[in-house]
C-alpha cells in the first residue's frame, strides 16, 4: 500500500485539552509536545521522508504575552532535547516562516539544530513557526520578480535607452512575465524550502475543519483527514487511524480512473 511521502499536521486542542484537565494552556502545550516526539517516532517506524508540523501561525502573535513567550521556550527545549534522537536517527531538522520575528534565543537555538542536522537522511522534520501561507507566496512572488529583472537587466536597459515611449517599456517589462517566460517552476523555486515535495496528507486535529494559513499553495492535491481527538491525545493508533484513511483514497490529480 503506497504510503505519504509527506504528512503535514495542523496540531489543534492543546488549550481545550488543558481546560477540560483543569490544567493550565501552558500544560496542554507541553502534553502537545509529547504528541511530538510520538508522531516523529511513527514516521521513523514507516519510514515517511517528510514531516511538517504547523507550531505557530502569524496570528498566533494575538495570543497573551506569556503563552507566546511559553512556546517559543518550548521549541528551543525542544529542539535541544531532540537534538541527540535527531543524530542517531538521521533526522533533518528544517524550518519554515519569518524567523526574523523571533526571540533571538529561540532563533539561535533552531538555527543551531538545522546546522547539527544538516546531514540527516530518514526524515526531514519541518517545524513551521511564524508561519503564513499568504505570506510564503507573496515572499516567492517578489523574489521571483526581482530575479527575472535582474537576469535581465542588460536587455531592459537596452529597450529604455533604445525606446523613449513608456508604453513599449512597461510592454518589454510585461513581456518577461508571459506564460513562456514565467511559469509555476519560477515561483515553487522561490518558496521557503523549493526542495520540499507537496504535502500528500494533511492531518487536523481537534475537530477544526480549516487550513488556517498552512501551506496554501502546496496543498492544491494534498489529502485531508479531520479527526475530533485533542492533539495531546493523538496516539500512534491515532496516527495509523489517518494512514489507513489515506491509503483508501483514489488520488486522481485531477485525471479520471482508468476504467471511467
Ligand atoms: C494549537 O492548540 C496549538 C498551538 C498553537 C501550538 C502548537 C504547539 C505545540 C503542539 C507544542 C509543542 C510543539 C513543538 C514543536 C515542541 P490551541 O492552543 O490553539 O488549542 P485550542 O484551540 O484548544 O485553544
Amino acid at each position: 500500500m503506497v504510503l505519504p511521502k509527506h504528512i503535514a499536521i495542523i496540531m489543534d486542542g492543546n488549550g481545550r485539552w488543558a481546560t477540560r484537565q483543569g490544567l493550565s494552556r501552558s500544560e496542554g502545550h507541553l502534553a502537545g509536545a509529547k504528541t511530538v516526539e510520538t508522531v516523529i517516532k511513527e514516521c521513523l517506524r514507516h519510514k515517511i521522508p517528510h514531516l511538517s508540523l504547523y507550531a505557530f501561525s502569524t496570528e498566533n502573535w494575538n495570543r497573551p504575552q506569556g503563552e507566546v513567550n511559553y512556546l517559543f521556550e518550548l521549541f528551543c527545549q525542544f529542539v535541544k532535547s531532540e537534538l541527540p534522537l535527531m543524530l542517531e536517527e538521521g533526522i533533518r531538522f528544517s524550518m519554515i516562516g519569518d524567523t526574523k520575528r523571533l526571540p533571538e534565543t529561540a532563533q539561535k537555538a533552531l538555527a543551531h539544530a538545522i546546522e547539527e542536522t544538516k546531514s540527516g537522511k530518514n526524515l526531514e522534520l519541518t517545524l513551521a513557526i511564524n508561519y503564513s501561507g499568504t505570506q510564503e507566496i507573496l515572499h516567492a512572488i517578489r523574489q521571483s520578480a526581482a530575479e527575472i529583472l535582474l537576469q535581465n537587466k542588460q536587455k531592459i536597459q537596452t529597450v529604455i535607452n533604445e525606446n523613449n515611449k513608456s508604453e513599449d517599456i512597461v510592454q518589454y517589462l510585461t513581456s518577461l512575465f508571459d506564460d513562456t517566460h514565467y511559469t509555476e517552476q519560477n515561483l515553487r523555486n522561490h518558496l521557503y524550502l523549493p526542495d520540499l515535495p507537496d504535502p500528500d496528507l494533511i492531518i487536523r486535529t481537534s475537530g477544526e475543519l480549516r487550513l488556517s494559513n498552512f501551506y496554501l499553495l502546496q496543498a492544491a492535491y494534498a489529502e485531508f483527514y479531520f479527526t475530533d481527538t485533542l492533539w495531546p491525545d493523538f496516539s500512534a493508533e491515532d496516527f495509523e487511524k489517518a494512514l489507513t484513511a489515506y491509503q483508501n483514497r483514489k488520488r486522481r490529480f485531477g485525471k479520471i480512473d482508468e476504467q471511467e
